[in-house]
C-alpha cells in the first residue's frame, strides 16, 4: 500500500476524513504522540489498526471524539458519572483519558471485550478538526509498532507504518510527549492505569482520592491480572537492551564511566547537566528539573538509542516516581523490562591487585583504621551455597554436588578452569550472586565507607560500583617470591594464576589510586594510611 504523506491543510484534512469514513487507517497528531486512527465504529476499521500495529487482540484502544456532546450523541458509553463529567471540566481537551462502562455501539474490538470503553478528547488542533469534520469517533492507539516506543513526530510514524496504513498526516511535533493519564471511574475510588502529563495529585483536587493501579510501578506476576492490558508487556523498547540504573547523580555517572572506559557498545540517557561528565555517548533527555521537557523528549530518545552505531546496552538514570516523574518511570521501568540496578548509598571504596601485591595486608591494614572491609572471597564462599547458583552450575557443568548436597569445589574448579569459556560461565553464575551479597553486607556494615575486597574486582563488574578504585601493585620478582615463601602453591599454580591476571597497566590505567609495594609491610602499612586520610579528608 501506498502511504499518503498529508499536512494539515483544510483540503488534506478533508482527504484524510474521507478515508477515515470508508473504514481506512490515518495517523494523527494529538497532543500526547501520534494515534493511528479508525472510525471506532467499524470493527473492520479497528482490526485493521490491531494488523498494522502487530498488537495482541486483548489490549483495548482509546476512543477520541471532538466535544463532550459527542459521546451522548453517538451512545458511546452506559452512563456518565458525576466524577468523570468533573474530569472532563477540568481537563479535556487535554492528555487525559477515562474509562466508563460502554454502549452498545462499541465493538468487541475496540474494547476487547471488556464491559468498558476509554474515551479522550485530544486538544491538539489538527486532531481536533479531523474529529469535527469527519464528526466520527476515532479508536486511535499509539501509531507505532507494537512494543517500540510511541512515535512523537510524522517522521516516526512513517518510519513504523509506511506502507500498511493509508495515510499519515503531520501535525508538527507533540508537545507532551508522553501517552495520556488513564483513570477508571468505574471502581469506587478512581483509579490511574497509566500516569501521563496530568498527575494524581491534580486528579485528587478535581475529585478526592484517586489510587495508582498496582501495575503502573510494578511487575505483574505471572498469574495477575493487568487492569489494563496494555500495561503488560515489554513496551518502548529499543533493539537496544535499556538498563535502569538508581542512584545519585555521582553514582550514576561513576558507574557508566567505569563501565564505557573497558566496553564501548554502551551508551548513557541522562539528563542535561550530566552530559558533559560522561565519556559514554549521551542521548539526554531534558534539564534534571523539568520533568515535562523530559517526558516531552523521552520516546524520541528510546528512538535514538538504534540510531547511534554498535550501541547494545543503554544505561538510564533512574528518575524518581513522583508526579510527572510517574509517567516517565512508568515508560522507562518497561523500556527496561524491569531490569534495574540499585547502586549502593553508601561510599564503596574497591580495593584490588596483582596477586602477591599485598591487597590482603592493605585490607587488613585499613581494616586497622576502623573502615569494614567486605571480602569477596567470602561471598564467594555464601554465593556457592546459595541453592539457586548451585542449581546453574549443575546446569552448566553435570552433577557437581557432593553426597551431602553441597557444591564440591575442587570439582568445580577443575571443570571451570579447564577452558576459557567454562570460566566465563562459573564467571556468569557467580558474580552476580557475589555482587548482591556484597551489596547487602556493605548496607550492614557500620558507617558511610565501606570496603571491597576483591582480588577480581574487575573482572566481576564490582568495579563499577565503586566510588574510588585502589589496586595495589609490585614488582613481578618481588611477587613472585613472596608467593613462593607462602605455603602450598607450586610454582605452576603461581605462573598459571599470574597469567590469568591483567598487567600492571591495566591496573594503573583503571584504577584511580595506586599504592606501589615493593618494600616492607611497615612502608605498605604507611601508604595505606596515607590514603586512608586522603579518603576521609575528602
Ligand atoms: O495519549 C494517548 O492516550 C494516545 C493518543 C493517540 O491518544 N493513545 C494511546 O493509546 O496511548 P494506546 O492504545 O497506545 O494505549 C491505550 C491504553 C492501553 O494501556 C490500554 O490497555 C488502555 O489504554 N485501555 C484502553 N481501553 C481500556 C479499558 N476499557 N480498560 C482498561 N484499559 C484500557
Ligand atoms: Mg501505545
Amino acid at each position: 500500500m501506498n502511504t499518503l504523506h498529508l499536512s494539515n491543510t483544510s483540503e488534506d484534512i478533508e482527504t484524510a476524513s474521507a478515508i477515515l469514513s470508508k473504514g481506512g487507517l490515518v495517523a494523527m497528531p494529538t497532543e500526547t504522540v501520534y494515534g493511528l486512527a479508525a472510525d471506532a465504529l467499524n470493527g473492520d476499521a479497528v482490526r485493521r489498526i490491531f494488523e498494522a500495529k502487530g498488537r495482541p487482540m486483548d489490549n483495548p484502544l482509546i476512543v477520541h471524539v471532538a466535544e463532550f456532546s459527542d459521546i451522548d450523541r453517538l451512545h458511546l458509553v452506559a452512563e456518565i458519572p458525576e466524577k468523570a463529567k468533573k474530569l472532563a471540566d477540568a481537563f479535556w481537551p487535554g492528555p487525559l483519558t477515562i474509562i466508563m462502562k460502554k454502549g452498545a455501539v462499541i465493538p468487541d474490538e475496540v474494547s476487547a471485550g471488556l464491559d468498558t470503553v476509554a474515551i479522550r478528547i485530544p486538544s491538539h488542533p489538527d486532531a481536533h478538526r479531523l474529529l469535527s469534520v469527519s464528526g466520527l469517533a476515532l479508536a486511535a492507539p499509539s501509531a507505532n509498532t507494537s512494543g517500540k516506543p510511541s512515535p512523537t513526530t510524522a517522521k516516526h510514524v512513517s518510519d513504523d507504518m509506511d506502507g500498511k496504513i493509508e495515510a499519515i498526516l503531520d501535525g508538527g511535533a507533540c508537545s507532551v510527549g508522553v501517552e495520556s493519564t488513564v483513570i477508571t471511574v468505574v471502581t469506587d475510588v478512581p483509579r490511574i492505569l497509566r500516569p501521563g502529563l496530568i498527575t494524581r495529585e491534580q486528579l485528587e483536587s478535581v475529585i478526592g482520592e484517586v489510587a495508582v493501579d498496582h501495575a503502573v510501578l510494578n511487575k505483574l506476576e505471572n498469574n495477575e491480572k493487568a487492569a489494563s492490558p496494555g500495561m503488560k508487556y515489554k513496551h518502548y523498547a529499543p533493539r537496544a537492551r535499556v538498563i535502569l540504573v538508581r542512584g545519585s547523580d555521582e553514582k550514576y555517572i561513576t558507574f557508566v564511566n567505569r563501565i564505557y572506559a573497558r566496553d564501548k557498545s554502551v551508551a548513557a540517557m541522562c539528563y542535561d547537566e550530566d552530559k558533559p561528565r560522561l565519556s559514554a555517548p549521551c542521548i539526554t533527555i531534558g534539564a534534571r528539573d523539568d520533568e515535562e521537557a523530559q517526558a516531552q523528549a523521552l520516546f524520541d530518545a528510546l528512538r535514538a538509542v538504534d540510531e547511534i552505531d554498535g550501541v547494545k546496552t543503554v544505561y538510564a538514570h533512574c528518575p524518581s516516581a513522583e508526579g510527572v516523574g510517574m509517567a516517565l518511570y512508568n515508560r522507562l521501568i518497561r523500556a527496561a523490562a524491569f531490569e534495574v540496578i540499585d547502586l549502593p548509598s553508601k561510599r564503596i571504596i574497591g580495593l584490588t591487585g596483582q596477586t602477591g601485591a599485598g591487597k590482603s595486608e592493605a585490607a587488613g591494614y585499613l581494616a586497622e583504621l576502623g573502615l569494614p572491609v567486605v571480602s569477596a572471597d567470602k561471598a564467594a564462599r555464601l554465593a556457592v551455597g546459595d541453592s539457586e547458583v548451585k542449581a546453574m552450575l549443575c546446569a552448566a557443568f553435570g552433577d557437581v554436588l557432593d553426597s551431602d548436597g553441597e557444591l564440591n569445589r575442587r570439582l568445580v574448579a577443575e571443570i571451570a578452569f579447564s577452558t576459557p569459556k567454562n570460566t566465563a560461565t562459573l564467571n556468569a553464575i557467580t558474580h552476580p550472586a557475589i555482587i548482591r551479597i556484597m551489596l547487602e553486607e556493605a548496607e550492614k556494615a557500620d558507617g558511610d565507607i565501606v570496603v571491597f575486597d576483591a582480588s577480581q574486582l574487575f573482572e566481576s563488574g564490582e568495579d563499577r560500583l565503586c566510588d574510588r578504585i585502589l589496586s595495589i601493585v609490585a614488582d613481578r620478582d618481588i611477587r613472585l617470591g613472596r608467593l613462593k615463601a607462602r605455603d602450598g602453591v607450586t610454582e605452576r599454580e603461581i605462573q598459571r594464576r599470574m597469567s590469568a591476571q591483567f598487567d600492571e597497566a591495566f591496573f594503573l590505567r583503571f584504577s584511580d589510586d595506586i599504592i606501589e609495594n615493593n618494600g616492607t609491610p611497615a612502608q605498605l602499612r604507611e601508604r595505606v594510611r596515607e590514603f586512608y586520610e586522603r579518603l576521609v579528608s575528602a
